[in-house]
């Protein structure tokens, strides 16, 4: 029987992560549960930084970005002697069933705990990339878009006065969902990700046509998983003889109040997965397929491969003419 849950946000964290803790908080407490809070991610599990949640604990947090239970990106756990101590923390705290919130390495950490412990395990995907498969989104993706869009409209401004190519880099890990979504609905000339191979002698001819049609400045989005804006930038103004700027958006991409759109998301998976674990479901990570919430086991989340989609990536090429 589950009386006590506990609840940890390992690695990068990402906006939305505090309406997930609180929902998660606030639907279990409903329930007739007890709630501890994992402080530090899966390192705080190893030193035992956990403490007590309560209704008041979450107050005020719905609109905040990071996470208040703090995160640390940690080796330390892919150590089995540290996972045991871990173990024997949770053991002697009386946490009968675990909710991680995190992206992909905290997933794989979700499913270690589950197999190395009989204890029920819950993941919620939270991470700006949008890289986790068997959910449409995850968590932050939603408001990390938001963020780059509002600085994408304003360097458009600057690039439109002074006639230049800017060059604006976005994160995103290995994969391109993020730079693919910014660039799609920032209105790039150019969008450049790790999925879809393109020469920088492509780039410079595609800009090169834009000019002969009379078009001044361009919106280039590069992944960072594709190359740096800044070796891009060199080739670009050396071939066309141009001026060329680069913006690298960086962390303000993982802050920020989160969007409707990330906050829904968490509260009704941060719900779900306390509602999974009543109903005695274990080992799976909930997230959203065609507008309906989903809870898929981790073995199959960890085996799956998450597409681009293509028809954006060509739907911005020709609106991009
Ligand atoms: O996974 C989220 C993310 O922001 C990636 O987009 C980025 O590559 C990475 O984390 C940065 O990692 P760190 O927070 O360790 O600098």
């Amino acid at each position: 029987m589950i009386r006590t849950i506990a609840l940890v946000t390992p690695g990068g964290d990402a906006p939305g992560m505090n309406p997930a803790i609180r929902a998660v908080v606030r639907y279990a407490i409903f329930h007739g549960l007890k709630v501890k809070g994992i402080e530090h991610g899966f390192e705080g599990l190893i030193h035992g930084d956990i403490i007590e949640m309560g209704l008041k604990s979450v107050s005020g947090i719905i609109n905040r970005g990071g996470t208040i239970l703090k995160t640390i990106r940690s080796r330390d756990f892919e150590k089995k002697r540290n996972r045991l101590i871990a173990y024997e923390n949770l053991k002697r705290e009386h946490v009968d069933a675990l909710v991680v919130i995190g992206g992909d390495g905290s997933l794989r950490g979700a499913s270690v705990i589950a197999k190395e412990t009989s204890l029920p395990v819950i993941h919620i995907p939270a991470s700006i990339d949008n890289d986790i498969p068997c959910t449409e989104e995850t968590i932050g993706f939603d408001t990390a878009v938001n963020t780059a869009l509002d600085a994408i409209d304003k360097i458009r401004d600057t690039a439109s006065s002074h006639e230049r190519i800017f060059i604006v880099e976005v994160m995103g890990r290995e994969a391109g969902y993020l730079a693919l979504e910014v660039g799609l609905t920032a209105g790039a000339e150019i969008i450049l990700i790790p999925e879809h191979k393109m020469s920088l002698g492509e780039v410079c001819k595609k800009l090169r046509e834009g000019i002969n049609r009379g078009k001044m400045s361009s919106i280039i989005v590069v992944a960072e998983g594709f190359g740096k804006a800044s070796d891009i930038a060199k080739v670009v103004s050396r071939s066309l003889k141009v001026e060329v700027r680069v913006s690298v958006l960086g962390y303000i991409q993982r802050g920020g109040a989160p969007t409707a759109g990330s906050r829904r998301l968490a509260l009704v998976l941060g719900a779900r997965a306390v509602s999974l674990l009543l109903k005695g479901d274990k080992n799976k990570m909930v997230g959203m397929e065609e507008g309906k919430i989903v809870a898929t086991d981790f073995d199959k989340v960890l085996r799956s491969r998450k597409n681009i989609d293509f028809g954006d990536y060509r739907l911005a090429e020709k609106l991009s003419k």
